[in-house]
């Protein structure tokens, strides 16, 4: 059997898993997602958040290098890895999935998407299924890897990682990202899609990754990602009134949404947290959990 794995990664964290993926398979392949709009790592405060309005808004600012697709054109199974970026797909996922060659190649293949993020993933999830949708190709895998570390430890870790670039442990943190250890173990799900895929069994690939361990579902802080997401909708948009992507006259609104971040991200999640949990027989954890880890 031969793969395909196209992969965007910053700091190697996604790359790292879509190698450690590919360790049981037969032929592997990997191409790179290169966005022409190159994004820094560690990033600068302003450059984070002015990226954010066209990634919440599905507007990527570029396209990706051309691709070169001889050597995959009779991969039998396609493997995207990258990650989430404010609650959607990353720019160069965006760009990917966006992209005409890439969107011929995808129709009628089977695609698994890993996604290697912090821990909200789930309307990333749901664009996905859309773009795939869309192409005609078919999603027949889902896998999630996740800082496991709690919600605010990992809010903690991440700003200190993605900001300053330091991912080490201090005294008190731990180290910032997916746990080295869960990374590693990304090996069992290569090997439960080559030996599904051979068998020819790839209606049942998502039951067979799920039943390995590949979403853990927290749904409390899914619900906090789903009223972000609608919170973030309108922020997109109001920044996006003053100017496009990179125009110093919205620095001001880029400025107040930091600020509207940081107290979501530290004061308010907490409290959606308990609110969540005060309320719980009022959600339908058990409904939307069968629906959300769903490929279709
Ligand atoms: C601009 C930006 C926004 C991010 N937003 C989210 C998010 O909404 N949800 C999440 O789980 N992780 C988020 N992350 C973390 C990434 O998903 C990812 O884990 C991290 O950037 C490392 O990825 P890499 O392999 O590209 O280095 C964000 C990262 C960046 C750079």
């Amino acid at each position: 059997m031969k793969t395909a794995i196209f992969y965007y990664s910053q700091s190697g964290q996604a790359h790292n898993v879509a190698l450690r993926i590919s360790v049981p398979m037969d032929t592997v392949v990997f191409k790179e997602i290169v966005p022409k709009e190159k994004y820094p790592f560690p990033w600068s405060s302003d450059i984070f958040y002015d990226t954010f309005p066209e990634t919440r808004l599905g507007m990527p600012p570029s396209g990706i290098e051309p691709i070169d697709f001889s050597d995959i054109a009779d991969a039998d199974m396609v493997i995207v890895v990258g990650q989430s970026w404010f609650l959607s797909p990353s720019l160069p996922l965006q760009s990917f999935f966006a992209d005409a060659q890439v969107r011929s190649y995808l129709n009628g293949r089977p695609v698994v998407f890993v996604n290697a993020c912090r821990n909200m993933w789930l309307m990333t999830s749901r664009k996905i299924k859309e773009y795939l949708a869309d192409i005609g190709a078919r999603f027949v895998g889902h896998i999630v890897l996740q800082d496991e570390t709690p919600n605010l430890i990992s809010v903690i870790t991440i700003i200190r990682w993605l900001v300053y670039g330091k991912k080490e442990p201090t005294r008190l943190l731990p180290p910032a990202g997916i746990a080295d250890k869960d990374i590693y173990n990304a090996t069992r799900f290569g090997e439960i899609i080559e030996r599904t895929a051979t068998e020819g069994n790839l209606n049942e690939l998502q039951d067979r990754l799920l039943e390995a361990g590949a979403i853990h579902y927290k749904p409390s802080v899914l619900y906090v990602e789903k009223v972000g997401h609608r919170m973030f909708g309108l922020w997109a948009k109001f920044i996006r009134k003053k100017g496009g992507f990179r125009d110093p006259r919205r620095l001001r609104r880029i400025k107040l949404f930091n600020i509207y971040l940081m107290t979501v991200l530290f004061v308010v999640s907490p409290f959606g947290v308990l609110f969540f949990y005060l309320t719980y027989p009022l959600h339908h954890v058990g409904r939307d959990k069968q629906i959300d880890v769903k490929v279709s």
